[in-house]
């Protein structure tokens, strides 16, 4: 971490705050996760990485509030989590855009469920609309307003997921292995979108993701998880300096900490 996140992190409160956080899914199940603790400030970028079935996707359902913790508490922007937050964008590995709407459509539909929008949704609807439009052009998708999802590749759906995920410019922004899907060449490219997307607008961001090179590149903090129980086994400052171009990637402090992230993976396949 730098020095300069190092001394807002000792000024201000974290902005997610889990303490000592167990779940079981039912009551008779052995716990998902396990004696989770870990600390986000306000605009961190944080990559959670581990292999399948650790816990990754039950962290964000205790985070967002769909899940209430078995044990051990939770606050996000300094009050305890206890239903679902509105100030949370998801987006996932799939595109889940509904094929009868527009991509715009489908970028305005957190407007029209989500309060305070939703009540003055009609009314309100050019406004949202031209925010929903520009949203979509940062991220190249402009012209493609009124094309149906199936008019669109993977990774064109994708990117219409991650406006959909911004469109109520929520505080935190939750990632599930977003970019999975999708080719070498159009994932590198979403890196680059999420990058100026987080830099410009500095929400709060959540990755859960398979891929290293992705963890390394756009995060400021990676934590990785053991096999299920899930735990917290490490945390890594990625201490490469912003702005990251793609060219970083083939540096040797990059391939090192990539090193270093599987080294320990590895280490939770033999040991955990
Ligand atoms: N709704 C559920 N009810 C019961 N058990 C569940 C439920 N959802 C997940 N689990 C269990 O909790 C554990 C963690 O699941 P989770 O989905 O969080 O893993 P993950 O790290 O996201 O895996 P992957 O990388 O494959 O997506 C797994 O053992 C899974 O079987
Ligand atoms: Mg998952």
């Amino acid at each position: 971490m730098t020095a300069a996140a190092t001394a807002a992190n000792a000024a201000s409160p974290p902005f997610v705050d889990f303490r000592h956080v167990w779940l079981a899914y039912e009551e008779q199940d052995s716990f998902a996760v396990e004696d989770i603790t870990l600390s986000i400030a306000a605009g961190e970028f944080v990559a959670i990485v581990g292999p399948s079935g650790c816990g990754k996707s039950t962290f964000m359902k205790l985070a967002t509030g769909l899940k209430p913790p078995t044990r051990g508490e939770i606050d996000v922007g300094g009050a305890r989590v206890t239903r679902t937050l509105k100030i949370a964008g998801m987006a996932f590995q799939a595109p889940t855009l509904l094929p009868w709407r527009t991509t715009l459509d489908n970028v305005l539909l957190p407007l029209e469920i989500v309060e305070p929008y939703r009540s003055t949704f009609k009314r309100d609807r050019d406004r949202y609309a031209a925010r929903a439009k520009a949203l979509l052009a940062t991220v190249g998708l402009e012209g493609y307003e009124d094309k149906f999802p199936w008019q669109l590749s993977g990774g064109m759906q994708q990117r219409a997921s991650i406006c959909r995920a911004l469109v109520h410019q929520p505080k935190m922004l939750l990632l599930d292995e977003p970019f999975g899907a999708l080719d070498a060449f159009t994932r590198e490219e979403l890196w680059c979108v999420l990058r100026d997307l987080w830099a410009a607008q500095r929400f709060t961001v959540v990755l859960v993701t398979h891929d290293l090179r992705e963890a390394v590149f756009l995060a400021d903090t990676v934590y990785v998880m053991s096999k299920r129980p899930g735990r917290i086994l490490g945390r890594r400052a990625i201490d490469l300096p912003r702005p990251r171009d793609l060219e970083v990637t083939y540096t040797d402090h990059f391939t090192d900490l990539v090193h270093e992230m599987r080294e320990r993976i590895g280490m939770v396949r033999k040991g955990g």
